[in-house]
């Protein structure tokens, strides 16, 4: 594997023109000197499968993670005629065509598609890119799990887009000239590739490195299996894609806090030191992070016990008291030590991966000489389960899944093999990471049926939203990587992955106040919220940086308290429809100027952030799209879409309500981490004059169990209904499962009446303080 080299069509040869096929149906095809069968098949709402067999080429799908078609149906969506594949939408329309007679290829093991494009496609998805535009054309790339910062020298990532990264996620989405939506997925553990038409700014000057003029994606090995779906808008297209590899469930609330971590925390008097400074300076915190120094020697699954004089589950219990879990850090690496009881265990039952003379491979990780589980299979996943169990059970909230790219140091990853010695490292290589958060989440349960698994992993694939959350892994402390932050977040939730976010305030290099500020409101709203920093680097706690820093910071942290009834509501929503939470502009306005804008973000459909991503600058360019106006959090003003140079001060960063947001928070500012989500106040956003009706749906449950698929969940559902002169608003609980909910409103400015199912309310002037100076609101009783 070359990071730097891809497959080229040239070296393929390509099942020709033979026979025809529809949905349900195999055809064997000439492909070379091999015969391959050919199979296609539909499932209901636009999803089709291709899949190819040639026994002696590639062993059947290796992916563990099965994902969620359904039965398949009877359709002509798909066809093979005349040397080519026809995908149509469910409108009875082409979508997509491969290339007649080179449209499925093969080159030994490896595989590829080659499809038709023209040059009004856009290209979306493709998970953790670390490319810096949101706007796929002229990309050629790898996915292959990847250490960056072991693999790439740091000059290639500091300032730059490093390909390929931790997480693989083959996916792409393509915005047709008809508007429509197709996305294509390679379910194929082994690493794919893919080469996008048209021109990166990056590559330009020599023809051939310009890519193909066709679309091509394909895989190193493994049996080829395509999945392309149809759908009308980006909206559709990716709640089916997420629900296809499967969505994350409910989080527990308190993970949706605001988190600190650094490389450095070790005992009892970094935690206690932390828990006191938090409570000190009113700053809410729910999680508090141990990297590695809080282990025996870098042995998972021992904690050093003279950093515990007292036990870790006495240390869990008094943080409990202040709200907050503790989270260690735990990698897949077990110390090749014998004496070690992971190890000797280990050994004993033969779960680690084998090299090539069929001995445990070893890698070079944090504690020296390291084995590796092999996770691939079942029987070590029920393994590592039990070890998870364990370590759950003295007292630790949640695991933080570290180097699971697999990262094996200068050891050469092709020598660590996977099921007993039989399956080569790049077959199962990008689903390592999986299988090690499949393993921790089983333990989880063993030890707690009834709590929702709280899981952080830096690598994955395909199937990976069901178990654990994502980082997009070591970043750098500037701008560059500030930027990304927002991209990646957005660019992982269009591809099956909701649950993200960067380091804030970067890991790597020292991060200044400035940076840290602009950080903080950057990532008040992302789906994760985490602090993480290197060892060695400046210390960057919310008040290591100065006052004006720790004001702000506190204010950012509060207001994701403050709005965490949404974004708790966003996830609950996310696990019923595959909606993600972070989103691209061009998600929810079909409007050729939110095309490529990678800088704003929408989080869930009523709020948008633009926030500043450049530390030093005060000022930023600010696209309101579509036609409605919206009401700037900053300002307390109604603008009309169009381009805006906004301005905002270094406490102040671009906020933005829809027209007719129903926007459920906690009623005031927090000053902890408690939240309670059965007395919502909704802000309501309605200008003068317009005339809109909508309505949203709001739920609560008790956060942390699984009792709300049982029925323990409340559920109401608000409308509202404006005209010129009055605005209606109205609600019903609709479930109470888990109790009353007891809601209450509070509205930007209008002329006109306002009614509460039905009766006159009172308005009262109150002063809030968001994104930006206090403006006024009014709330209703
Ligand atoms: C690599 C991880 O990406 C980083 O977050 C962590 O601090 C170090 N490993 C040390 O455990």
């Amino acid at each position: 594997m070359f990071f730097t080299k891809y497959p080229s069509a040239a070296n393929f040869v390509f099942a020709q023109a033979h026979g025809s096929i529809g949905s349900g149906k195999s055809i064997e095809l000439d492909m070379g000197k091999r015969p391959i069968m050919l199979d296609l098949a539909s499932y209901q709402g636009g999803i089709n499968r291709i899949r190819l067999t040639h026994h002696q080429t590639w062993l059947p799908n290796l992916s563990l993670c099965e994902l969620n078609s359904g039965m398949p149906i009877e359709s002509d969506a798909i066809r093979w005629e005349e040397g080519s594949l026809v995908i149509e939408d469910e409108h009875g329309n082409i979508a997509l065509q491969t290339v007649t007679n080179r449209g499925v290829g093969a080159n030994a093991e490896a595989s590829l598609f080659q499809f038709i494009a023209t040059e009004e496609n856009r290209y979306y998805g493709m998970g953790e890119k670390n490319f810096d535009t949101l706007e796929l054309s002229g990309k050629r790339t790898v996915f292959w799990n990847t250490d960056v910062w072991s693999d790439f020298h740091i000059g290639q990532y500091e300032n730059h887009p490093a390909d390929p990264s931790y997480f693989s996620i083959p996916y792409l989405a393509i915005k047709l000239p008809s508007g429509k939506y197709v996305g294509l997925l390679l379910n194929n553990p082994a690493p794919a590739f893919m080469e996008i038409p048209g021109r990166d700014g990056s590559r330009a000057f020599l023809k051939w490195q310009q890519t193909s003029p066709h679309l091509i994606l394909g895989s190193y090995d493994g049996q080829p299996e395509l999945w392309v779906l149809t759908a009308d808008t980006l909206p559709e297209l990716t709640s089916k894609f997420n629900r296809l590899v499967g969505v994350t469930p409910l989080p527990p609330l308190w993970s949706l806090g605001y988190h600190q971590s650094r490389w450095g925390y070790g005992g009892d008097d970094d935690l206690f030191h932390l828990d006191a400074e938090f409570t000190k300076h009113g700053i809410p915190c729910s999680g508090l992070w141990l990297d590695l120094d809080y282990m025996d020697g870098y042995r998972i699954f021992r904690y050093n016990q003279s950093l515990y004089p007292k036990g870790i589950a006495r240390t869990a219990d008094a943080l409990a008291q202040s709200n907050r879990r503790i989270v260690p850090i735990i990698d897949p690496g077990v110390k090749s030590e014998p004496g070690y009881h992971v190890y000797d265990d280990g050994m004993e039952q033969g779960v680690f991966c084998k090299n090539r003379e069929g001995e445990p491979f070893i890698g070079m990780v944090w504690p020296g000489e390291t084995v590796f589980p092999d996770f691939i299979q079942p029987r070590v996943r029920d393994w590592w389960a039990t070890y998870a169990e364990g370590f759950r059970n003295e007292g630790f909230g949640a695991c933080w899944v570290d180097m699971n790219d697999p990262s094996t140091g200068p050891m050469n990853p092709s020598d660590m093999l996977f099921q007993e010695g039989r399956d080569a490292h790049w077959l199962h290589r990008n689903q390592y990471a999986l299988g090690m958060q499949m393993a921790t989440h089983q333990g989880f349960l063993q030890a707690k049926p009834k709590e929702r698994p709280f899981i952080l992993s830096r690598s994955g694939s395909v199937g990976s939203s069901r178990y654990a959350a994502i980082w997009t892994g070591d970043n750098v402390a500037n701008d560059f990587w500030l930027r990304l932050s927002i991209l990646t977040t957005m660019n992982m939730g269009l591809s099956g992955h909701v649950f993200t976010g960067a380091d804030v305030g970067g890991f790597g290099n020292d991060t200044n106040p400035k940076l840290m500020q602009r950080w903080m409101q950057a990532a008040f709203l992302m789906p994760f919220m985490r602090n993480h920093s290197t060892a060695g680097t400046r210390q960057q706690e919310p008040w290591a940086l100065g006052v004006r820093t720790r004001e702000i910071s506190k204010h950012y942290i509060r207001l994701r308290y403050r709005l965490l009834p949404y974004l708790y509501n966003l996830f609950a929503q996310h696990e019923q429809t595959g909606e993600p939470i972070a989103r691209p502009l061009m998600y929810h306005f079909d409007d050729k100027n939110a095309e490529e804008i990678s800088d704003q973000v929408m989080v869930g459909p009523y709020l948008m952030q633009a926030p500043i991503l450049e530390h030093e600058a005060e000022t930023r360019a600010v696209i309101l799209p579509g036609k409605k106006p919206w009401f700037d959090l900053t300002s307390g003003e109604w603008l009309t879409s169009g381009r805006y140079a906004v301005a905002v001060g270094p406490a102040e960063t671009p906020a933005y309500l829809v027209t007719g947001a129903i926007l459920p928070m906690q009623a005031s500012l927090p000053e902890d981490e408690n939240v309670d989500l059965s007395r919502p106040s909704f802000l309501v956003a309605v200008p003068d004059g317009v005339s809109l009706e909508n309505q949203t749906t709001y739920v609560s449950d008790d956060g942390i169990g699984f009792a709300y698929r049982e029925g323990a969940r409340s559920e109401m559902v608000v409308r509202i209904k404006a005209t010129a002169k009055r605005l209606d608003i109205t609600w019903e609980q609709t479930l109470s499962g888990f109790g009353e909910i007891v809601p209450e409103f509070v509205v930007t400015p209008r002329t006109g009446a306002i009614y509460l199912n039905g009766v006159r309310a009172r308005q009262t002037r109150v002063s809030e303080k968001f994104t930006g100076r206090a403006i006024s609101l009014r709330r209703l009783s």
